[in-house]
C-alpha cells in the first residue's frame, strides 16, 4: 500500500510569502508543460530550499475546478471541487476564478522569488498572471488593520484533521479559498480602539479574546466560530500584509485551507450575509474583497505521480 503524503499544507507560519494566481492559455502544449511542472515542482523546491534548509521554503500548488478537468481529466474528480461562488450580500464576496496557485513561503522573501522566478521561466509562455502577491509578516504577526493573525489557529493533529482528506481517490488533498481584501486604513484608524476590539472580538493590545459578555454577535470571531453536529470545526489560515505604500494600497491577502471547502464558505456567508442575515462581519465596512478563487490542493503524491 503506498502512503500518501500530502503537500505541506501544515508548514509553520513564515516571515514572508508569494501568492501567485495564474491561468492557462489554451493547447496542448499549455497543459502538457503544466503537468511536467507538477512532476517536477518537488525537485525544484528541494534544490531552491537546500541553499538555505533554515529558511523552510515551501510551495502548495492547488488547481481550480476547469483547470482540474483539463490537466487530469473529469472522470475522477475531487467531489467538492466548484469555482468560488461569488455572495451577494450585504456586502460583496466577487469571483475571480483563475486557474492555478501557488502559495509559496520561506523566512526570507528572496528564497520565495528565487523559486517562483524557477517555476514562471518554466511556464511563461504557456500561461497569464492574473496577481502575483508578496507578503510580509507585520510587527507581532499583526495584519495591517493592528490585530494579531493567526491566534487560533489549529496547530499539530488538529491542523492535520481540520484541512487533509482523509480517505478516498484524493485522500490527503485539500481545499483551499483566497481573497485579496484591500483596507480603507483611513476610516478604519478614525475608529476608537474600544470599537475595532469590537469588530474583531478580540483587545487589539494583548490580543486577548472579549469575553462572552463584552464580543458583540457579529464581532469577526463570533462570526467564523462555527460548528458541525455540535462541534467546533476549524480551517487553517496563513493571511499575510501586503501593501504599496506611496500608492496608499493595505492589504491582507486572505488563504484558508480546510478538508471541505464547505466550511470555509459558511464563514464567508456569516461574514458577507450575516448570521442571522443582516447581523454581517463589519470588517468588511473597511475591507473590501477584490478576488476570490477555490482551488483544490492534491497530495504531493498525486503530484509527483503526473508527468
Ligand atoms: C480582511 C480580511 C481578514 C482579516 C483582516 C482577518 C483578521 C482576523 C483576526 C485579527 C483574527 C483574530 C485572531 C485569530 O484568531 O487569528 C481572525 C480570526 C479568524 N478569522 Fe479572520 N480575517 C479576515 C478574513 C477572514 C475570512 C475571509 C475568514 C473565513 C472565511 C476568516 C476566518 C477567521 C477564523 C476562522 C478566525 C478564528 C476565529 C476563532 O476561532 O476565534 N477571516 N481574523
Amino acid at each position: 500500500m503506498t502512503t500518501i503524503v500530502p503537500q505541506c499544507i501544515d508548514a509553520k507560519l513564515t516571515r514572508a510569502a508569494i501568492f501567485l494566481e495564474i491561468t492557462l492559455k489554451p493547447g496542448e502544449e499549455a497543459t502538457n508543460e503544466i503537468r511536467a511542472l507538477c512532476g517536477d515542482l518537488s525537485s525544484l523546491e528541494r534544490a531552491v530550499g537546500f541553499r538555505d534548509p533554515d529558511s523552510t521554503l515551501s510551495c502548495i500548488m492547488g488547481f481550480g475546478s476547469d483547470a482540474w478537468d483539463r490537466l487530469f481529466g473529469s472522470q475522477v474528480r475531487p467531489s467538492e471541487l466548484h469555482a468560488f461562488q461569488e455572495i451577494n450580500g450585504v456586502h460583496h464576496a466577487v469571483a475571480t476564478q483563475q486557474d492555478i496557485l501557488f502559495h509559496v513561503r520561506s523566512t526570507r522573501l528572496d528564497q520565495c522569488f528565487e523559486f517562483v522566478n524557477i517555476v514562471m521561466d518554466r511556464i511563461r509562455d504557456y500561461v497569464e498572471t492574473a496577481d502575483e502577491v508578496h507578503g510580509f509578516k507585520y510587527y507581532d504577526e499583526r495584519d495591517l488593520l493592528g490585530f494579531v493573525d493567526g491566534t487560533e489557529n489549529p496547530s499539530g493533529q488538529l491542523a492535520l484533521d481540520s484541512t487533509l482528506i482523509k480517505d478516498g481517490d484524493f485522500e490527503g488533498g485539500s481545499y483551499v479559498i483566497t481573497q485579496k481584501y484591500l483596507h480603507n486604513l483611513k476610516s478604519w484608524n478614525a475608529l476608537s480602539t474600544e470599537q475595532q476590539e469590537k469588530i474583531i472580538g478580540r483587545r487589539k493590545l494583548s490580543d486577548v479574546e472579549l469575553s462572552d459578555k463584552d464580543k458583540p454577535s457579529n464581532a469577526h470571531n463570533a462570526l467564523t466560530v462555527i460548528e458541525e453536529n455540535g462541534v467546533e470545526v476549524k480551517i487553517l489560515r496563513d493571511n499575510m500584509p501586503f501593501g504599496n505604500v506611496s500608492k496608499g494600497e493595505f492589504g491582507t491577502y486572505f488563504i484558508g485551507y480546510c478538508s471541505t471547502p464547505a466550511r470555509t464558505e459558511k464563514m464567508l456567508n456569516n461574514m458577507f450575509v450575516g448570521n442571522p442575515p443582516g447581523n454581517y462581519d463589519r470588517i468588511l465596512d473597511f475591507s473590501t474583497a477584490v478576488s476570490g478563487s477555490l482551488y483544490f490542493c492534491p497530495s504531493q503524491t498525486f503530484l509527483d505521480s503526473i508527468d
